[in-house]
């Protein structure tokens, strides 16, 4: 973020150059050396996960560096505990409850003797370190070769995985080879239910405030072949079961200590297996540990030891490499599907393919659980679910699984009872609104005017909910879950806004904060109006289309909601009279009806140490300003391309890149497309720079408390949206590309309607190519082109101007 101060407002530097973190490769990230001070970040970076189990990339001897240099985290996608909100002032109808994700006992614990010196990396000599997470694998691997104070060298080799295939399962290979001594060894396997959630600290993007040890202890095995704690939350009343279990040939394991009877490891809650070995120069001994964790989010209570004694009992007959192959092939298949080459730039290509992987480890895929806001790689916002899923999320699932993609629409549709009384309590008497953020499909947003007042979370989903059924055709989908979920959610709009009861008549909504969380409170915010006029003109069509062709349906649905013929014909009018803000002298889109009126932000005189300007200034002087946090009207213009001219798109472009900070990470990727849009191909360019390595360079310096998956995901649509020019407009898919001029060529794929279509640009020529399906048609630009089995590749030769 840079500040031009003769302009007085905010612009895209153009050259800086940026920090790698990493060194630069395509298909993996790795850590040269360790260094206790960057552990924080790297714990995000390397976190493991597969939607449903996420294990952050701490190490498994646990290195507790300087306060605040680490946080120990393993998370179940779904699993959390509720608090009530308190309220020093209380208000009718705010949110009362919080969720959020709980920290769970961890499994990945190992403890290395070396006869009587512990191999610990704080002390001693590090020889030689790398640790890397591979893409293609799936695993996170860490070679150590160290020498103890008293000169003894060992290599530790750790693997770890969390199984794609089997959801409940992470695994660790152990292998310890000594290199210059033979001595007695001692490996003690732990899981440690000694852990707690981050603390709510200044910043209000982090943490909890946990008023009672949400984890009480139940029950515990410790058997020679099983350990498991089953604990149950204090709240929420979920049980869950953690558990491990271990294999090897060479280790033996010391019955002496631990066991059934070991009273402190009760009070500590700390399970432990020891194993002892005698080694000789230059031999190595290997233990493959195995751990899951059950909830009776998905089984009932008094069979999740048991299920987990099966689960790990099977897991150890398979063993390590069986789960390490299944990875393999299904990350195969998944980058065949999903990969975006980029030629020409390392760095980016290697953004973008961290990106994919991390949104794939993070989205929950059971209908029951969706993609936090950090995924499951830290408690940054509290593993809560936001609009993040159906604005910037779902587009790359869609396209490239979307299977996936259903099952992110499914927990919504699974929430709409939740929604339905969430409305109420907002003094609705009819339909349903969907909570700002969540976990459990409660309203979780503790300060309203950044949070329940952001209704456009209705109008959200419903656009996500269009876009799924324009790229598939899902009629279960539309018939048992979509149109109810379309026809409530539009309700909404009838009782929150009103007519104007003037000629012409004009529909306005008040009082609502749209995306941009530095404006709050206004009336007509242009987004959330434009998004809620398409809504109700969508649940229009959807009740013409059911009319049409599944009438038993239909009368199935309106009798369940009651939907009457009044409210579908005041969706019609509200739609074709809403008022949409535009300033004739500025001729640009007003981003809400009073935001032009306001004082621009004195951004010359905003040193950089005060962004973000949320954690510095209080949020009346924020919002009495013209400045933005992210796109918002931008943002209108990407989702509803037809409504705007390119002459307007520009010109709002122009006015709201000024005055806005970027100060939230879902801000740059928009940015980036509409850039693209307007042929400004080198801020094109910079804002995807910004996304596309925003963990990784860890530019928002907050990475250590989660990745940013809006952002991940939003890396994706500057390819397919921003460079790619791909919109769908009246259900037609269009492409407009463009190759911007640091890269060879790019390439980029996606699912629809059944087919596969490989769409690749260089600088002399955008080729189409139908990988799978029997059919698509869409346009380059003007010209229409359909792919079939007869021509399955079409070529298009670029026009210059598209390169400049
Ligand atoms: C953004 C929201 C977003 C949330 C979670 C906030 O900083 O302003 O738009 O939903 O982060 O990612």
């Amino acid at each position: 973020m840079n500040v031009i101060s003769n302009t007085q407002t905010m612009t895209v530097s153009p050259t800086v150059p940026f920090h790698h973190t990493f060194p630069l490769d395509a298909w993996r990230i790795c850590e040269p050396g360790y260094d206790v001070n960057t552990n924080y970040l790297s714990e995000s970076l390397f976190a493991l996960g597969n939607g449903t189990i996420g294990l952050r990339g701490t190490h498994e001897e646990s290195y507790l560096g300087p306060e605040g240099s680490s946080q120990e985290g393993n998370y179940l996608n779904g699993f959390y505990e509720s608090e009530p909100i308190t309220y020093p002032e209380n208000a009718y109808g705010l949110a009362r409850n919080n969720h959020f994700m709980l920290n769970l006992p961890n499994g990945k614990g190992m403890e290395l003797w070396l006869a009587d010196e512990k191999f610990n990396l704080a002390n001693g000599r590090i020889i030689n370190y790398q640790r890397q997470l591979d893409f293609r694998t799936g695993i996170l691997s860490r070679t150590v070769q160290w020498e103890s104070p008293q000169g003894r060298q060992v290599e530790v080799v750790s693997e770890r995985l969390v199984s794609f295939t089997d959801r409940h399962l992470y695994a660790i290979r152990y292998r310890v080879t000594a290199i210059n001594f033979s001595a007695s060894l001692r490996l003690v396997s732990t899981l440690n239910a000694n852990v707690s959630n981050l603390q709510t600290a200044d910043d209000p993007r982090v943490g909890s405030k946990i008023t009672a040890p949400p984890l009480q202890v139940l029950a515990q095995q410790n058997k020679p072949d099983f350990l498991g704690f089953e604990h149950k939350t204090l709240h929420s009343q979920f049980h869950v079961v953690s558990s491990i279990a271990h294999t090897t040939n060479d280790w033996v394991a010391d019955e002496l200590v631990g066991g059934d009877d070991e009273q402190d490891q009760h009070q500590t809650q700390v399970l432990a297996r020891h194993f002892i070995a005698d080694i000789e120069q230059g031999h190595s001994v290997t233990l493959c540990k195995f751990g899951c964790y059950f909830s009776s989010r998905d089984y009932p209570a008094k069979e999740l030891m048991l299920l987990s004694a099966d689960y790990l009992s099977r897991a150890r007959q398979q063993g390590f490499d069986h789960f390490a192959e299944r990875q393999r092939e299904y990350l195969q298949a998944f980058w065949q599907q999903a990969d975006v080459e980029i030629a020409g730039d390392l760095a980016l290509q290697q953004g973008i393919h961290f990106n994919q992987f991390h949104l794939l480890q993070s989205v929950g895929r059971d209908g029951q659980t969706n993609i936090a806001a950090k995924g499951l790689s830290g408690e940054g916002y509290e593993g809560h679910y936001f609009w993040d899923t159906e604005i910037y999320i779902l587009p790359f699932f869609l396209y490239s699984k979307p299977e996936i993609a259903r099952t992110l629409l499914d927990y919504r549709y699974l929430g709409l009872q939740q929604a339905r009384q969430r409305a109420r309590e907002m003094g609705h008497k009819q339909g349903a609104l969907y909570p700002w953020r969540t976990i459990g499909g409660e309203e979780c947003s503790a300060y309203f005017p950044a949070g329940s007042a952001q209704y456009h979370i209705n109008a959200d989903i419903a656009y996500a909910v269009k876009q799924y059924l324009e790229a598939r055709d899902d009629q279960e989908f539309l018939l048992n879950c979509a149109a109810e979920m379309v026809w409530e959610t539009a309700r909404i709009w009838l009782d929150l806004g009103h007519f104007s009861g003037t000629t012409p008549e004009v529909f306005r909504i008040n009082e609502v904060t749209g995306p941009d969380e530095y404006t709050a409170l206004v009336n007509n915010n242009y987004y959330t109006n434009a998004m809620a006029k398409l809504h109700m003109l969508f649940a229009l069509t959807l009740v013409e289309k059911l009319r049409r062709d599944h009438n038993e349906d239909y009368r199935r649905i309106i009798d369940k909601i009651m939907l009457t013929e009044a409210e579908i014909s005041a969706w019609k009018s509200a739609a074709h009279s809403m008022l949409l803000p535009y300033d004739k002298a500025l001729q640009i889109h007003a981003q809400d009806d009073s935001f032009l009126t306001k004082k621009i932000w004195d951004f010359a005189n905003t040193p950089d140490e005060q962004y973000p300007l949320l954690l510095h200034f209080h949020p009346l002087v924020i919002y009495r300003h013209q400045v933005c946090k992210q796109a918002d009207l931008l943002l209108a213009m990407l989702l509803l391309p037809d409504q705007f001219t390119l002459e307007e798109k520009r010109r709002n472009f122009d006015y709201y890149e000024k005055i806005t900070t970027h100060d939230s990470s879902l801000s740059s990727c928009i940015f980036s497309i509409i850039a693209a849009e307007i042929g400004d191909h080198e801020k094109a360019y910079r804002y995807f720079m910004e996304t596309a390595r925003l963990d990784l360079d860890d530019t928002h310096h907050n990475t250590k408390h989660g990745i940013h998956t809006a952002a991940m995901a939003g890396t994706w649509m500057c390819i397919s949206y921003g460079f790619g020019g791909m919109r769908i407009i009246n259900g037609q898919l269009h492409f407009s590309p463009t190759l911007p001029r640091q890269w060879q060529h790019y390439q980029f794929q996606i699912n629809i309607n059944h087919a596969t279509l490989n769409i690749r640009i260089d600088s002399e020529a955008t080729e189409y190519r139908l990988t799978a399906g029997s059919e698509l048609k869409f346009f380059h630009r003007q010209q229409i082109v359909t792919l079939n089995q007869q021509e399955k590749n079409h070529r298009i030769l670029n026009r210059i101007t598209d390169y400049e």
